[in-house]
């Protein structure tokens, strides 16, 4: 099966957001694809983040796409809003809510990509009946609700799994928490084509950060 090609989307939940606008030009010239855009409730994950103001403000100042990833309960009440801030892809964890067809649907209907998400206990088996209706799965390799933790290993299984069940179909899939350039290769040869870093990123210089991740997978590509 061939790979899709490599997309690093850095997490700007690392980010310093006393200079947010700084950062997000520091990730794109230093060759991020996609900015990754974690929100929080303080209610489906122990912590609260951000949400529509903050995006709005950072729209204006790249065309990368926004990859929005909302871990709330419930979240189909705010996907128009999502879109009107700026989304270009929303993902809803598998979780949120107990409607997830009707919830890509949804999103869909709003003209923007559609992403599931899977907490770590989660198994890949609940994307079944959902294919026709995804453009990425999001793969969490720590538990949601912060940054800096470390990836779970045994999480690799289910890239792989996630992979074979994508089999030749046109859907990304994406790995969130602890990756760093050690992991990012394995990470890579599992099958996921989209990686997220926070700390990684954006906790050292950007540029060089993001492409010791690159040349990890492009090694073992
Ligand atoms: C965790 C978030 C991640 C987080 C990743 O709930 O979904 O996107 O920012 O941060 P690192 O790369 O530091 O694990
Ligand atoms: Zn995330």
């Amino acid at each position: 099966m061939k790979q899709r090609p490599l997309i690093i989307s850095p997490s700007i939940l690392a980010a310093d957001f006393s200079r947010l606008g700084d950062e997000i030009r520091a990730i794109e010239s230093g060759g991020a694809d996609w900015v990754h855009i974690d929100v929080m409730d303080g209610h489906f994950v122990p912590n609260i983040s951000f949400g529509f103001p903050v995006m709005q403000s950072i729209r204006p100042l790249t065309k990368m796409l926004f990859d929005v990833h909302l871990m709330i309960a419930p979240a189909d009440p705010y996907l128009a809003q999502f879109a009107a801030a700026g989304a270009d892809l929303i993902s809803v964890h598998a979780e949120a809510g107990p409607h997830l067809h009707r919830s890509l649907q949804a999103i869909r209907a709003l003209g923007k990509k559609s992403g599931v998400v899977l907490n770590p206990a989660t198994p890949v088996s609940v994307l079944e009946h959902v294919m026709d209706q995804l453009d990425l799965i999001l793969i969490m390799t720590v538990n949601p609700g912060y940054g800096g933790q470390s990836f779970l290993p045994s999480m690799l299984e289910k890239v792989r799994q996630a992979r074979a069940l994508i089999g030749g179909r046109d859907i990304d899939l994406e790995v969130d928490g602890g990756v760093t350039a050690k992991n990012a290769g394995e990470i890579y040869r599992a099958g996921a084509n989209v990686l997220v870093a926070g700390s990684a990123i954006f906790k050292g210089n950007h540029a060089d950060q993001i492409k010791a991740i690159r040349n990890a997978c492009a090694t073992l590509a």
